[in-house]
């Protein structure tokens, strides 16, 4: 096994030697934009992994590796335009710098691009990788309508939300760890055990992300701060709000989540006291915990060594200290 930080510095060079930018120079100049604006990598991380947890050599899984991040990066861009994002890495988003269209095509470039890379496999491993990802694909795309539509309810439960963010975020974090398993011929049961791994670390994932959208430092955080409270979006913050604040933030919460004022600095304001003093903040910290504790006891059923459990658990709270 290697560290955590030699996965990452493998796969940004594998990255870097397999993005070119070619004519035409509008569909593709975006593409390696976003591409080489960082991120942290978690996905790609998560896969080579993964993989040598089962006795492969990682190098097996560049590919796979390279698909989810290209997936996920294509879901960023689209996702900027469905949430009118300004920021993304700290850089302007792909629809600010061009335009809609060019995020549009371009996006479904990557999409693209992301299932060619599985041809790189044979037999069973690219029938059982193909399937994943498209299965994965499509609860990617049914996570983020619900998201939006979510925008326009309120009406909407927590439990909805906990499916809304398995579906746009968790599983695939899930599918990348569950790849690994599938590149090394790993048993079914480990593969599921992964998966379920995942699904929860993503799930702690979506709600730290949600956290920090309201709470993270605009100096280092890279996105719009209060981005989610400017577009109404329900996130576990509002939904515990409503939950365990007084009938004043109540009222003052889905009075301010059915308006979209021009300035919106006072709303933001407004909105992220209600959730520090209703308590919201603070559940939505237990919360996190939580998920990534139930992540970790899932790595019980794993047959793999302590010392490679150990390296999971150590993604899992690095995660969970994570500041961007
Ligand atoms: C952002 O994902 C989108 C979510 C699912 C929350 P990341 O936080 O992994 O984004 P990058 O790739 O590190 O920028
Ligand atoms: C994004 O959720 C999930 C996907 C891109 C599929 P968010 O909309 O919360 O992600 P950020 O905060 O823009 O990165
Ligand atoms: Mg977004
Ligand atoms: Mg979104
Ligand atoms: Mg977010």
């Amino acid at each position: 096994m290697h560290s955590i930080e030699h996965y990452r510095n493998e796969f940004i060079s594998y990255l870097a030697s397999k993005t070119e930018t070619r004519e035409p120079i509008n569909l593709y100049e975006p593409i390696s934009y976003i591409l080489g604006l960082g991120g942290k990598r978690l996905r790609p991380v998560l896969v080579l992994m993964a993989t040598e947890i089962f006795g492969t050599d990682y190098k097996k899984a560049l590919d796979a590796a390279l698909a989810i991040e290209v997936f996920h990066n294509f879901s960023l861009v689209h996702d900027d335009i469905m949430d009118d994002a300004p920021l993304r890495r700290g850089k302007e988003t792909v629809h600010e710098k061009w335009d809609i269209n060019t995020g549009i095509l371009s996006g479904d470039a990557m999409l693209i691009n992301a299932y060619q890379l599985f041809e790189n496999y044979d037999g069973d491993t690219f029938r059982s990788l193909a399937q994943l990802f498209s299965k994965t694909a499509i609860e990617v795309c049914e996570g983020q309508q619900y998201d939006v539509d979510f925008e326009t309810r309120d009406d909407v439960t927590q439990a909805e939300y906990l499916k809304m963010i398995e579906y746009k975020t968790a599983v695939l974090v899930a599918a990348a760890l569950k790849m690994g398993g599938i590149v090394a011929n790993a048993t079914i049961d480990d593969q599921n055990s992964m998966y379920e791994f995942g699904r929860n670390l993503g799930i702690a994932f979506q709600l730290q992300d949600d956290y920090l959208d309201a709470f993270g430092d605009p100096e280092t955080f890279g996105k719009q701060v209060g981005g989610d409270i400017i577009e109404n979006k329900k996130t576990f913050l509002y939904l515990k709000a409503l939950e365990l604040g007084s009938a004043t933030h109540k009222k003052e919460l889905l009075d301010l989540f059915s308006i979209q004022p021009a300035d919106s600095s006072d709303k933001i304001k407004t909105i992220k006291t209600i959730f520090q003093n209703s308590g919201s903040a603070e559940r939505t910290h237990k919360e996190i915990e939580n998920y990534t504790n139930k992540a970790f006891s899932v790595l019980e059923t794993l047959k793999i060594s302590d010392d490679k459990k150990g390296l999971l658990q150590q993604f899992g709270k690095n995660l969970m200290r994570r500041k961007v």
